[in-house]
């Protein structure tokens, strides 16, 4: 039987993950180990806190990988691994352990781009077609990724500021919502009503770009004057009208990306492609002005940092001949 078996390594921020998967497109493990817990009393992910947590885990995840996906080492055929973008004392656990069972193992080594691996999540819920779009949305990037062949990737539109997962998680401090906030803001959206109506930046430019930190200045500013009156606003109403806002304008610029290029396929994923008004805006929104274009939206499991994405993506890097050495390095501001 032709099977191709790729280990995939993922440790760019906050979660540590070992998958194992079939011909890029079958998932025989993914274990993900989070950290959110001892991260959350500092509101934020704390770099030296986060790598520590990462060599604890890194060699537990590998095994219960290969256990859970019924695999030995001989029956890998490469080691696929995320050496950016992402924090570099977390990214160099990953690119270790990986470098070190590719070595043991005689096996590839297969680099991928954290960015690209998110893409592939949605991998996991049909083909991709070319020319395709991607509204890239995680706690590091907000991004448009036109890809007009399989392993292109062209950003055509990011933040200026804050990624929108940022954003969400700055907010939720605020309320005093645990960070990663991005949830439970969700959550109390579906509460509340857009009654503050925040500002759209950049909606209606002629841009693929984003800007988030003016809408983040925009709820601040209104709890804190509230605070300041002794009056409190309904939390959920406010989180709906945040959402609101960043829906608004992620939307609005996705559908222009669709005028202005000619894609088959849209695909939405990242941290944020989690989001029940996002997912839910952009079904609508496709069927009505895109109703040729496909969507994949990354399954909800899957948004999230995993290795699951990376196994998917190295797959295809496998396949187009990417391959590292042993000096692979790890590249915090890795782009595509
Ligand atoms: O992709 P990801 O897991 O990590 C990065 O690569 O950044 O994204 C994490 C981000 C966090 O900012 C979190 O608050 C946000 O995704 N997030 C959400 C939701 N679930 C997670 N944001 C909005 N709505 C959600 N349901
Ligand atoms: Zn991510």
């Amino acid at each position: 039987t032709e099977r191709t078996l790729i280990l995939a390594f993922e440790s760019s921020c906050d979660e540590t993950s070992v998958a194992v998967i079939e011909n890029g497109t079958k998932i025989l493990s993914n274990i993900v180990a989070t950290q959110i817990d001892s991260h959350q009393r500092f509101g934020g992910v704390v770099p030296e806190v986060a790598s520590r947590y990462h060599i604890e885990q890194i060699t537990k995840c590998t095994d219960e990988a290969l256990e859970q996906a019924a695999v030995d080492y001989d029956d890998l055929d490469a080691v696929a691994v995320t050496y950016g973008p992402g924090l570099v004392g977390s990214l160099l656990i990953g690119v270790t352990a990986a470098k070190v069972i590719a070595w043991a193992h005689d096996l590839p080594l297969v680099p991928v781009n954290h960015m690209a691996g998110h893409i592939y999540a949605a991998r996991y819920v049909g083909e991709f077609k070319y020319p395709q779009m991607a509204l890239l949305v995680s706690g590091g990037h907000t991004e448009l990724v036109y890809m007009p062949a399989e392993h292109e990737y062209q950003i055509i539109g990011e933040t200026r500021d804050d990624a929108a997962g940022e954003a969400y998680d700055k907010i939720g401090r605020v309320l005093g919502v645990n960070y990663p906030a991005g949830k439970t803001i969700d959550e109390w959206a579906a509460k509340g009503e857009d009654s503050f109506h925040f500002p759209r930046a950049m909606e209606k430019e002629e841009n693929y770009d984003f800007s988030f930190s003016g809408l983040k200045s925009a709820f601040i500013n209104t709890v804190h004057n509230a605070d300041q009156r002794g009056e409190e606003l309904n939390k959920y109403d406010l989180a709906a009208s945040f959402q609101q806002s960043v829906i608004d304008v992620l939307a609005e610029k996705t559908m222009r990306a669709l005028d202005d290029y000619p894609v088959k396929q849209l695909i939405l994923a990242g941290g944020v492609a989690a989001n029940h008004g996002l997912r839910a805006r952009l079904d609508h929104d496709m069927k009505k002005y895109h109703p040729d274009v496909t969507m994949l939206q990354a399954p909800l499991k899957l948004c999230g940092d995993n290795a699951a994405m990376i196994g998917a993506a190295g797959y295809v890097n496998y396949q187009h001949g990417d391959r590292a050495g042993l000096d692979l390095n790890a590249v915090p501001g890795l782009m595509f």
